[in-house]
């Protein structure tokens, strides 16, 4: 049995995948320190359905302190690394919280590897280090010096730190770019999650621009099921450093979005329109073949049966809490 830690297990996708790894038979390390950037009880919720897996060891620790990972005493045989601040608009407001918990966080995790022995590592990085390059689908070979956020740079630094460990200790790592991921559990402060609760609430939705941006909405199995085939790619190669994305190559814009939620919800939005926001960017769009030919990674759920599954998870919830 392989054992694999996971970093942010509480959260959206770590939860996901931290289920999905646990049926494929793994033993799964998680360390999550419940960063109140959004509810800790949300985050309990997320790891629900494989907290008392006998195969799952959580560990509440804050990976910005040094050290905090001497006490884990498993044997691992791979890091994914998902934990740390997400958000772009947040990283405006506080960027050296961004710097702590995403770039010396994965420093402290960089040197963990690297004094335990620990070869391979899967590390999410993001489709915001692109920032508004203008030749799109993105190719990992484009230029990504012009982020325009804090929190596109320190993803960024990260990828080029992994580099450093990589080149020096010849750790394998691939840095993972992924692509407005979204299904049930999205987090909150993410659009589609944020329209559905305030259209259930009969409460307008804050409207960006003027509808034309697009994001190339992922599918959260479809980026679980990436992350799984680098692992594996991880697994049977040496001497790896490599970056790919793991996105949908398929931009919905922010109109289709909003509409294809009310469709699926049957709930009319109520209209907030509000200026452009600092630090977003206009569109995203991978070019996924290098994912495809390196790890086989092929994307199945459209936009519209995710929203579909999102819709159907949301609307459940709901009906649990209103009975509570
Ligand atoms: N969701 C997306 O669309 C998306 C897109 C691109 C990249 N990413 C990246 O993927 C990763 C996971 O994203 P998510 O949407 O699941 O976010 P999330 O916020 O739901 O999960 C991150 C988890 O990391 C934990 N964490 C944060 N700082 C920590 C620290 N210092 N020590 C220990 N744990 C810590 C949080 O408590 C949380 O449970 C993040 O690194 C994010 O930047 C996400």
């Amino acid at each position: 049995m392989k054992t694999v830690l996971v970093t942010g297990p509480a959260g959206f996708i770590g939860s996901h995948l931290s289920e999905k790894l646990l049926s494929l038979g793994y033993k799964v390390i998680g360390v999550d320190n419940f960063d109140p950037f959004y509810s800790r009880d949300i985050k309990t919720d997320n790891m629900e359905n494989f907290m008392l897996n006998p195969n799952f060891y959580f560990y509440e620790l804050d990976l910005c302190n040094n050290n905090s990972l001497d006490q884990l005493n498993h044997e691992i045989d791979l890091v994914i690394h998902l934990a740390g601040k997400a958000g772009v608009r947040p990283s405006i407001l506080d960027p050296q919280s961004y710097i702590d918990s995403n770039i010396s966080a994965t420093r402290n995790i960089l040197d963990f590897m690297r004094i335990r022995g620990i070869q391979k590592m899967a590390f999410a990085s993001s489709s915001s280090v692109y920032g508004n390059n203008a030749i799109v689908p993105f190719t990992e070979d484009q230029n990504v010096d012009n982020v325009i956020s804090p929190y596109a740079f320190s993803k960024k630094s990260c990828e080029i730190l992994n580099h450093s460990y990589h080149h020096l200790y010849d750790l394998d790592i691939i840095n993972m770019r992924f692509f407005t991921v979204f299904g049930p559990r999205q987090r909150p402060d993410l659009a589609i999650n944020k329209f559905m609760s305030l259209m259930t609430k009969e409460e307008a939705i804050p409207v960006f621009g003027d509808g034309t941006t697009a994001r190339d909405y992922t599918y959260v199995d479809d980026t679980v099921n990436g992350i799984i085939n680098c692992c594996e790619y991880l697994f049977s190669n040496q001497k790896v450093f490599n970056t790919l994305n793991l996105g949908n190559s398929f931009p919905i814009t922010l109109s289709t979005m909003i509409e294809t939620i009310a469709t699926t919800s049957g709930i009319r939005p109520i209209i907030n329109r509000l200026p452009m926001q600092a630090g977003d960017v206009n569109q995203t769009f991978a070019d996924i073949s290098k994912a495809k030919d390196l790890v086989g990674y092929t994307p199945k759920i459209t936009f519209v049966e995710g929203i579909s599954r999102f819709v159907k998870w949301f609307t459940q919830k709901q009906s649990i809490l209103t009975v509570a």
